[in-house]
């Protein structure tokens, strides 16, 4: 069978195993050459680095790319969990369980520790009853984990209440300009406000009470290693998105997850503890980065800007970052946050000089200059990369005989 994606509204719906396999391959790459480049750098000590780290939400997007870095990057054993599809007899599976796959691969080859679930639901107390299973068993403590979860929805592990998570405005109403990433149309999207019930519903689902936890359960059993870190990942982004964003129901769930980081570093945090830290990233396309409104257009337009300014960066490369220049410097040397103590790798999309030059493009910008100032294309071949389209390499006319 040939796969071609399936796209409807901003999503797609299929996925090609091979291209999801070459994707992880050719990200592990990148990462082993950056590797080599931190090894012969003056910044890094091999003392400071992962040794076991504990990736929640490890399949796509941010997950997968810390983990990429913490096992190819500095050699550290890792156990994952995340939440994908199996393939079906005429289905293929959803993308990150061919990323799981082939990540345990590569892993092996270089004689590295991986466990990877790709079906245990993170938010049940089953995943973390693995996970602790699996340090005792392998008679280790983690010393990072990291929380980089993205869901729609929550099952209480103790009532069995489902929660829905929703992307609204609080207050008002929302309207932007959006575009069809695939067709190139524009269009006016609006949002109604959220209820108090939908605010709630999200913070649960988003907020930081299944990270606490995690942690909570780990600390339980002696299984942090001395000054472990744990991370959550966030995003602040333009003042001009937060009454879709920040200040809407995912950024209150957001906060929630700051107030997290504090409470987890007060339990826990004395003595040689924990370190407890949110991780403001930059946007990047991942799989449901296409279905909020306005973001498309300006991620497409950031995309440009930076890339003209040779200050581009994917996921990958904001987590090789992270781990290089904020997490693992030299031994001694503390982790560099903002005044709120939020880590930000995101301080180049930031910068005023680009957010000024959005700005000024997203004033003007139609279908008759999109491609002079927004890299839609850009956009796009990472959106149908993180499906397995796309990507360099891969032969998209072979027959797939198997969907496992
Ligand atoms: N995408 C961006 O531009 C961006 C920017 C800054 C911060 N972030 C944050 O980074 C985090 C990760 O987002 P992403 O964009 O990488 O998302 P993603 O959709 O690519 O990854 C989400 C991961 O969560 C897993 N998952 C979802 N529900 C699960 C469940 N019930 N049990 C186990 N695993 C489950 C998925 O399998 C996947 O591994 C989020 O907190 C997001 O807000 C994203």
């Amino acid at each position: 069978m040939i796969i071609k994606p399936m796209i409807r509204n901003n999503i797609c719906l299929n996925a090609h195993p091979e291209g999801c396999r070459k994707e992880v391959r050719l990200q592990a790459a990148r990462v082993m050459n950056f590797r080599e480049r931190l090894s012969k750098s003056s910044i890094n000590d091999s003392s400071a680095k992962p040794n076991h780290a504990l990736i929640i939400g490890c399949s796509t997007g941010y997950g997968l790319a810390s983990r990429l870095v913490a096992a190819f990057g500095y050699g550290a054993e890792t156990v994952g969990f995340s939440y994908e599809k199996e393939p079906s007899a005429t289905k293929p599976a959803t993308p990150g369980w061919y990323a799981n796959k082939e990540f345990d691969r590569l892993a092996q080859e270089k004689g590295l520790f991986a466990a990877s679930f790709s079906q245990i639901d993170a938010f049940s107390h089953t995943a973390k009853q693995k996970a602790i299973e699996i340090a005792l068993e392998n008679k280790f403590k983690y010393d990072l984990v990291i929380y980089s979860l993205a869901s729609s929805v929550r099952v209480d592990p103790d009532t069995g209440v489902l929660y829905r998570s929703v992307i609204k405005p609080i207050g008002r109403q929302y309207a932007g300009r959006t575009i069809d990433i695939f067709t190139e149309k524009f269009s006016e999207a609006s949002v109604q406000p959220a209820t108090e019930e939908e605010i709630t519903q999200t913070i649960k689902v988003m907020g930081g009470e299944d990270w606490q936890l995690w942690i909570d359960a780990l600390k339980k059993k002696d299984l942090l290693a001395p000054e472990a870190l744990t991370l959550a990942y966030s995003y602040i982004g333009p003042p001009f998105s937060w009454p879709i964003y920040r200040d809407g129901t995912i950024g209150q769930a957001k906060l929630h997850l700051e107030e997290t980081a504090k409470l987890l570093e007060k339990n826990y945090g004395k003595d040689n503890g924990l370190r407890s830290f949110v991780s403001i990233n930059k946007a990047v396309v991942t799989r449901a980065s296409a279905v909020i409104p306005i973001i498309p257009l300006y991620i497409s337009t950031l995309f440009k800007v930076m890339k003209e300014r040779n200050i581009h960066e994917d996921c990958l490369d904001q987590m090789m970052r992270l781990f290089s220049e904020r997490l693992y410097q030299k031994r001694g040397t503390g982790i560099p946050t903002d005044e709120e103590g939020r880590i930000r790798i995101d301080d180049l999309e930031m910068g005023p000089s680009v957010q000024n030059e959005i700005s000024s493009r997203l004033a003007r910008i139609d279908e008759s200059n999109l491609h002079e100032l927004a890299d839609v294309k850009g956009f796009r071949s990472d959106f149908l990369r993180a499906h397995g389209f796309d990507v360099p390499g891969v032969d998209y006319e072979r027959d797939i005989v198997s969907f496992e």
